[in-house]
């Protein structure tokens, strides 16, 4: 049992990350929170911010009414909700689609552009569909981008080196991304919500994402909103410190997550993706359609045949996760010293072992394996 195993004290977070991320023989699963079928009692049903102006406009981003969402607590994480997939029927495949063909799409950040031209990187979506409908006539192919990608940033792109944003280095954040989650941290008690800078993650079956905190962002009274598409995660939620032992949840496609203010900077990670009881096999909130036509004024919108056969290709074995964030209070500009900091900071480390221990983080993004 993961319970003893893991006594709080030293780090127990990293022995319960080591618990769960063993393959052989794999874990033993039956204290990871499951949201979709709460019956524990250290979770309770939370009231979200819902007005008949709000339930239009959610409907346009591809959610449910709120009155209708699934919303937890987790007694001892104040500020910590869990949205158990708040999507309607059919509308995860467009921000499936953006995900995978849109949001890698130049000028956004990926981790193949820390050794590839932006010519080699330029339509990650285009260069591997040829691939995938080659597949399976036997060859052995090589990997597509699409299976090599692992991280791409929007908005103020994070720097996984200096571990922070800058001024410097901004394209346009994703309106409709922005749209969904202004309306998402709304429901949450957060009006205002401006979403800055995105961390989208892919999970391939064996991947995991290290133990953090993301405090690079200047305002914490902001919420983090992550948002999980595809196979279902582990997901490890910590303390403030390492020896804290972490209560272990499923995430599954669809399901949000909003950490807020004492949860907003805690120790998390994803020490695994579990494998599909039936092999590989799509959850079935993917292989719905939309119930309706999308109207002129949805954000959300079809997507094509074609497409969805790549998209569902791609998560019968992988996950994607969106972590949205506010960088700046409102009102507030990067402090001026920042730009000229980093410099500094570059011109220092120019010496060739630390280059190649920074390209490595680069390619990695948090620390993870695959
Ligand atoms: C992150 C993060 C968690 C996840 O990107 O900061 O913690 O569920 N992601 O992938
Ligand atoms: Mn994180």
């Amino acid at each position: 049992m993961a319970a003893s195993i893991v006594e709080h004290g030293e780090d127990a977070f990293r022995k319960l990350f080591k618990f769960y991320k063993r393959r052989n023989p794999p874990p033993d699963y039956s204290e990871v929170l499951n949201f979709s079928k709460p019956c524990n009692d250290k979770v309770f049903a939370c009231e979200l911010n819902s007005t008949p102006k709000s339930e239009e406009d959610v409907s346009k981003a591809g959610l449910r009414p709120v009155k209708d969402w699934r919303a937890f607590g987790l007694h001892g994480y104040p500020g910590f909700i869990f949205i158990s997939n708040p999507f309607l029927p059919g509308s995860q495949q467009y921000w499936v689609k953006q995900c995978l063909k849109i949001y890698p799409q130049k000028p956004n950040v990926c981790n193949l552009d820390m050794h590839m031209s932006s010519v080699e990187t330029e339509n990650i979506w285009g260069k591997s569909i040829d691939v995938i409908r080659g597949k399976g006539c036997g060859k052995r192919e090589p990997k597509t981008l699409l299976e090599k990608l692992r991280w791409v940033t929007l908005g103020y792109h994070y720097d996984w080196n200096s571990k922070t944003y800058s001024p410097d280095h901004y394209t346009p954040f994703p309106k409709e991304l922005h749209s969904l989650s202004h309306k998402v941290a709304a429901a949450c008690g957060f009006p205002g919500f401006n979403a800055e800078a995105g961390i989208l993650n892919y999970y391939r079956a064996d991947s995991s994402l290290g133990i953090h905190v993301d405090e690079s962002e200047l305002d914490h009274t902001r919420p983090l909103l992550s948002f999980s598409f595809g196979q279902t995660a582990v997901f490890l939620l910590g303390g403030t410190n390492r020896e804290d032992r972490p209560t272990a949840m499923f995430m599954n496609s669809g399901d949000v997550m909003v950490m807020s203010g004492p949860s907003r900077l805690l120790y998390h990670a994803v020490p695994c993706i579990v494998p599909a009881p039936a092999g590989n096999v799509l959850p079935p909130c993917l292989g719905q359609r939309l119930e309706t036509e999308a109207q002129d004024d949805d954000i959300i919108q079809r997507v094509s045949e074609e497409d969805w056969d790549v998209c569902s290709w791609y998560l019968q074995t992988s996950r994607v996760n969106v972590t949205v964030r506010q960088v700046l209070a409102s009102g507030q500009t990067f402090p001026s010293s920042q730009a000229s900091h980093l410099s500094t900071d570059s011109c220092e480390k120019s010496e060739e072992g630390t280059q190649k221990n920074k390209k490595r983080k680069s390619e990695s993004g948090y620390e993870r394996d695959t």
